[in-house]
């Protein structure tokens, strides 16, 4: 049974109407919102809340970060879409960038980012075809289990969350799934001269926070360079600051042949995603070939720049990684008895949720959500706790706080 919830008459309105006219592909919690700011979202009751979710890791530099804001409304009260049939004055500058503030000679841009998992996954096809010579339609590429990826039908058919790929077969073939940090079962699966490349996430987001041993991102590194094979990091989640470095590849000093970006990519203004890589495997793709409307809109690329900008000048990727620390901390001093683990890096963590009621994590969700802070489970038992990074460390203080006085309303 899940807890009761009070929910306000104004609310329950907001609710009501998605219910009956939006498909009903999400299980929300019961908070309608009408504002954000820093790292607090209000309700239309105009009650407050700590965002601890960040729209999966898209409001990194905060809600309405004010200089992302200023880029928004400059550009848009330019110019806001030609799609790509002609040049614009935003776009390679975007592209200068962003090229340089990762080190890669080139960049495609796309929208949400599972377009740009796809895009990565049709460059890495193409590259093997071209490059590394695999017989045309025989291409592979390696990727994990548990793996969260997107929700597009490539995607999907090489997820095994049942939630994700049942009854959307038939899927696409040309992958090959072996565990998470497995060196040696990737090692195997590279025996097979027709992989082109290897998708992974450095830390599994939807999983439920999973952080590889160290020394995983490295040999993924050797093996790939070994075995001629594309290492493509999936950073949409763990990038740009959220992990206590830049990329979460950097923990480990390693630079990925494609790297995916998403979400914080526009500090949670509008879709942006990247992928990034060096002109051997980009200009494997020619004119014609691939690309998306509103891929590299001026919006798009003004706002782009702004948000990797505030991520370098606020220092969030140093204050992530102390500040995640402080959590991890804190939430392990409350020994409390429901929570079975605590990981993550940065912060991007998660707990695990012990408890013979199955919806505990949810009930629990809810109970922070009366006490002013907003988390969501994911896979059941395992709640992500990603604040905005600009959060303080008394903020950090205070959100323990909240968690423990909703952890003691969890029964026995
Ligand atoms: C690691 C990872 N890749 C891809 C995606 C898909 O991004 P989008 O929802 O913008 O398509 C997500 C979304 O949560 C993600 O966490």
């Amino acid at each position: 049974m899940q807890s009761t919830i009070s929910v306000s008459a104004n609310s329950q309105q907001y609710i009501d109407l998605e219910d009956k006219y939006g498909a009903h592909n999400y299980h929300p919690l019961p908070v309608v919102l009408s504002k954000g700011e820093g790292v607090f979202v209000w309700d239309v009751d105009n009650k407050r809340y700590y965002d601890f979710l960040s729209g999966y890791s898209a409001v990194n530099q905060g809600h309405r970060h004010p200089k992302i804001m200023e880029a928004l409304l400059q550009q848009a009260s330019q110019l806001t879409l030609t799609s790509r049939a002609f040049y614009t004055n935003v776009l390679g500058e975007f592209e200068k960038f962003i090229t340089q503030y990762f080190g890669y000679d080139k960049v495609l841009p796309m929208n949400t980012g599972v377009e740009a998992v796809e895009t990565a996954l049709k460059l890495a096809r193409r590259w093997g075809y071209d490059v590394k010579k695999i017989e045309e339609n025989k291409a592979k590429i390696v990727v994990v289990e548990d793996n969260f990826h997107g929700r597009t039908s490539t995607v999907i058919s090489f997820s095994n969350d049942p939630a994700s790929y049942k009854g959307f077969g038939p899927y696409t073939p040309g992958f090959i799934k072996i565990p998470y940090n497995d060196l040696a079962a990737l090692e195997k699966s590279f025996q097979d001269k027709d992989v082109a490349g290897f998708l992974f996430e450095p830390i599994q987001g939807e999983a439920g926070v999973v952080v590889p041993d160290e020394g995983y991102l490295s040999g993924v590194r050797n093996l790939c360079n070994e075995y001629n094979v594309l290492m493509i990091a999936d950073e949409i989640q763990t990038g740009l600051a959220r992990t206590g470095k830049m990329l979460a590849c950097d923990h480990e000093d390693v630079r990925p042949d494609i790297l995916i970006l998403g979400k914080a990519l526009s500090g949670g203004t509008l879709p942006v995603s990247a992928v990034l890589a060096d002109d051997e495997i980009m200009l494997t793709i020619k004119p014609g070939e691939h690309g998306s409307t509103y891929g590299g809109n001026p919006l798009a690329c003004a706002v782009g720049v702004a948000s990797l900008k505030v991520l370098k000048e606020e220092q969030l990727a140093e204050k992530a990684a102390a500040l995640g620390e402080l959590l991890r901390s804190e939430l392990k001093k409350l020994n409390s008895p429901f929570i079975e683990a605590i990981r993550g890096k940065g912060l991007l963590n998660a707990i695990v949720i012990k408890h013979k009621n199955p919806e505990a994590a949810w009930d629990l969700c809810v109970q922070l959500k009366e006490n002013g802070l907003l988390a969501k489970p994911t896979h059941g038992d395992k709640i992500r706790f990603a604040p905005p990074l600009i959060i303080t460390r008394e903020q950090i203080l205070e959100c323990v706080g909240i968690i423990e006085k909703s952890l003691n309303t969890l029964k026995d």
